[in-house]
């Protein structure tokens, strides 16, 4: 039996990251290749324009599971009945700041989103912020939604893992599918930590295939400062990776991940590895389609345990910033 449609709100959908996305929605590369889908356009009002524009684009690629465009400035209406979103809208940084330096350009935005999600989506609604800086926006979000459990708002760390997975398989010479079981802890900001130890290639370990140096001075800096460095060769900032992980982040979330490997996700902690209780953070998870699971029990070493506690001091310190700002 055909499925019926599912409703997938972007907000910022005439961004650069939305002009990718959409269209990956609707060809059915996030939910799959029998779910319809309703996609709900959320744009501020001098950018309604260019939603339409976009929504034009659509109808023209004919896409036989997209079953309605609609566009609006009003959260209430694009978060109506919403079972994904993906919260894209928001102001990139420029040249020489740190992702942090947006939230008081951008905290304020996600507040009332999650309040308007929180009063019209769909009772298994699932939201990813990709707007920066991510992991505190989802906080924030989720802050103003307390009647949708806190879970359901994840933050978007698939494009640090994809770029971890790329860079490793490049060392290495083989196809990025032969790498399995990254982690990157902590926050999508430059003090994340891309970590290899668990990470199998082939098979085989990939800690023996390349030496500390490597790791310490090449990959975790490349990794972590990988989106300063598009947005210095670009001028602007990651656009269709950025949307290619947001489809991949869901896909996994929504369809689950294969057996034999994870992903990773920044869901809200449980306390997992010390971090502490509600901070959105980086952890290798898998999916059964419906939620997420951390991976418990991997034995973690001193360094990389030092790593994760300064990353959870950081993400608190963005928390508390917010709260001094008055954003939540
Ligand atoms: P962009 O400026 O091209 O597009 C942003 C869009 O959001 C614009 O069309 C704007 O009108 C819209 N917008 C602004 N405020 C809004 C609001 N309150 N409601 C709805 N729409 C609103 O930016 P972009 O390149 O698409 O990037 C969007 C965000 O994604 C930025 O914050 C960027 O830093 C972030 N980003 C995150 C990741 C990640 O891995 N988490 C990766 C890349 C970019
Ligand atoms: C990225 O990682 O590419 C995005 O978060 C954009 C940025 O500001 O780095």
């Amino acid at each position: 039996m055909a499925k019926s449609p599912v409703n997938v709100t972007v907000t910022g959908a005439a961004g650069n990251i939305g002009y990718s996305l959409v269209f990956r929605i609707a060809s059915g590369e996030m939910l799959g290749p029998d779910q319809p889908v309703r996609i709900k356009m959320l744009e501020i009002t001098p950018a309604l324009k260019a939603a339409e524009g976009t929504a034009m684009e659509l109808n023209d690629c004919a896409f036989p599971l997209l079953d309605g465009i609609d566009i609006t400035d009003d959260p209430n209406v694009a978060f109506s009945g919403c079972n994904f979103g993906l919260l894209v809208g928001s102001m990139p940084r420029k040249q020489g700041m740190e992702r942090a330096d947006l939230i008081s350009a951008n905290g304020g935005i996600f507040g009332p989103q999650g309040k308007a999600i929180n009063d019209n989506a769909a009772d298994d609604v699932r939201i990813l912020v990709v707007g920066n800086p991510a992991n505190t926006n989802a906080v924030i979000a989720a802050a103003s939604a307390p009647d949708v459990p806190a879970s359901r708002f994840n933050a978007m760390m698939r494009l640090d893992h994809n770029r971890a997975l790329s860079q490793l398989a490049e060392k290495l010479n083989v196809p990025v599918s032969s790498v399995k079981k990254m982690i990157v802890w902590g926050n999508h900001s430059a003090d994340q930590y891309p970590d290899i130890s668990f990470c199998e290639v082939d098979g085989k370990p990939a800690c023996g295939l390349v030496d500390e140096a490597w790791l310490d001075d090449y990959f975790v800096p490349t990794v972590a400062k990988r989106g300063a460095a598009i947005i210095e060769a670009r001028g602007k900032s990651s656009a269709a990776s950025a949307a290619a992980a947001a489809i991949d982040h869901m896909h996994s979330w929504a369809c689950g991940t294969p057996a034999g490997d994870w992903v990773t996700a920044a869901i809200p902690s449980a306390g997992q590895y010390g971090v502490p209780e509600g901070l959105s953070y980086g952890f290798p998870v898998t999916s059964d389609g419906k939620e997420w699971k951390v991976v418990e029990g991997l034995e973690i070493s001193e360094k990389t345990q030092s790593k994760i506690k300064f990353n959870a001091d950081k993400a608190a310190a963005e928390i508390d910033t917010v709260k001094s700002l008055g954003i939540m």
